[in-house]
């Protein structure tokens, strides 16, 4: 029996629970069938913590998340807590364990399942074998900069400001991951920017640079300027292996790519931060968010979340036969014709995430004979 293993689901708002219990249901699959077992507990973030404690992150469900081995999170959000102040909007829960996990690294594959390459809204011949990796910054950039706010000008204007910064040490660290990872792929980083423009991202080419003359010579590097990105991303996906960004141009980005890979739902992600006595926080979660309008309707595509577990079980367990299965289930349920409404097909059966999950561990039992 593997030695279990802490972890902490926060299931959060809108579809987020309906996804998380999906997982709940292949772990449970997994303590049977594969003697992998996980000391799981779970707890309330954004929304729904909002509503029961008068914050989105209570520092209980804060310090769980500090000291578990990984958290699987699924989505926070929705229409009921837009008008609250915003420290207390259901966002900030995501941001501060962000910050407080140290988790500056964001790996967003956008892999296309061939069995979906005509659902993408590009041609099928741009995206059919689509296997992207993007690295997004994650603590840092104009996302966490000081100076911020709203302030009030005094003659009825008002001035709301940002500040977007970056150090050589926040460059290098998500650019060495981002080098890596490309070592285990198709070896080529391509790092996007607006050095044309702004500053701090000069000094993000320029570390970059120098980054991968010095620690990583046998690596291709390029760099792009972030609206040409966005524009080849949707004119010729397939150039990209890994792709490394500032943290706001990754969240722009990557819901561009995940969208070629032909619905929201189908893109997991984790966010990994330092390594420290041998452990790496680790933070697992959908690209897809809360998904108010389908919410409790029984008609939420768990596909990303499913991912988002396999992801944990490969970069925070090392479980990679696990991760196999689970990748393997969901590509034959995909070619058997299964569809939830997001990615449905002429030809195909459209069916609840209930259904699906049923399908999903008779598919898990098939794997594992
Ligand atoms: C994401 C989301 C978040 C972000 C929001 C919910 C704070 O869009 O993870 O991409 O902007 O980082
Ligand atoms: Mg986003």
């Amino acid at each position: 029996m593997t030695a279990n293993k802490k972890l902490l689901m926060l299931p959060g708002d809108g579809i987020g629970p309906e996804v998380s219990a999906v997982v709940s249901r292949v772990i449970d699959w997994f303590a049977k069938r594969r003697q992998v077992s996980f000391d799981v507990s779970d707890g309330l973030v954004g929304g729904a913590s909002y509503d029961k404690h008068g914050t989105p992150l209570t520092d209980e469900t804060l310090a769980d998340a500090m000291t578990a081995d990984a958290v699987l999170f699924g989505a926070i959000g929705g229409p009921k807590w837009d008008t609250i102040d915003f420290s207390l909007r259901p966002e900030r829960a995501l941001l501060k364990l962000r910050k407080e996990m140290g988790l500056f690294a964001n790996l967003r594959p956008a892999v296309v399942f061939p069995a979906l390459a005509d659902a993408s809204s590009l041609k099928p011949e741009l995206v059919s074998g689509l296997d992207l990796m993007i690295v997004r910054e994650l603590t840092g950039g104009i996302y966490f900069g000081e100076p911020r706010g709203i302030e009030d000008l005094g003659w009825g204007e008002r001035r709301g400001f940002n500040t977007l910064e970056y150090t050589t040490k926040e460059i290098r660290r998500v650019g060495r991951v981002a080098f890596e990872l490309a070592r285990k792929r198709g070896n080529r980083v391509c790092s996007v920017d607006k050095s044309n423009v702004l500053e701090s991202t000069l000094l993000w080419r320029e570390e970059m640079t120098k980054l991968g003359e010095k620690e990583f010579p046998d690596v291709e590097l390029s760099h792009m300027l972030a609206d040409n990105a966005a524009m080849q991303l949707v004119r010729d996906p397939k150039q990209f292996d890994v792709m490394v960004t500032t943290n706001m141009f990754g969240d722009i980005l990557s819901d561009c790519a995940a969208m070629l890979t032909g619905s929201l739902g189908m893109l997991p992600s984790a966010s990994l931060g330092a390594e420290e006595n041998g452990r790496i926080p680790a933070l697992y979660e959908p690209v897809h968010g809360s998904a108010p309008d389908i919410a409790g309707k029984d008609m939420a595509n768990p596909v990303a979340m499913l991912s988002s577990f396999s992801m944990m079980l490969r970069y925070s367990f090392d479980l990679q036969e696990d991760a196999d299965l689970i990748d393997n289930a969901i590509s034959a349920l995909l070619s058997s014709g299964l569809r939830t409404a997001d990615i449905m097909q002429e030809g195909k059966a459209k069916v609840s995430t209930s259904v699906l999950t049923d399908a999903m561990i008779r598919e898990l039992d098939k794997q594992a004979a």
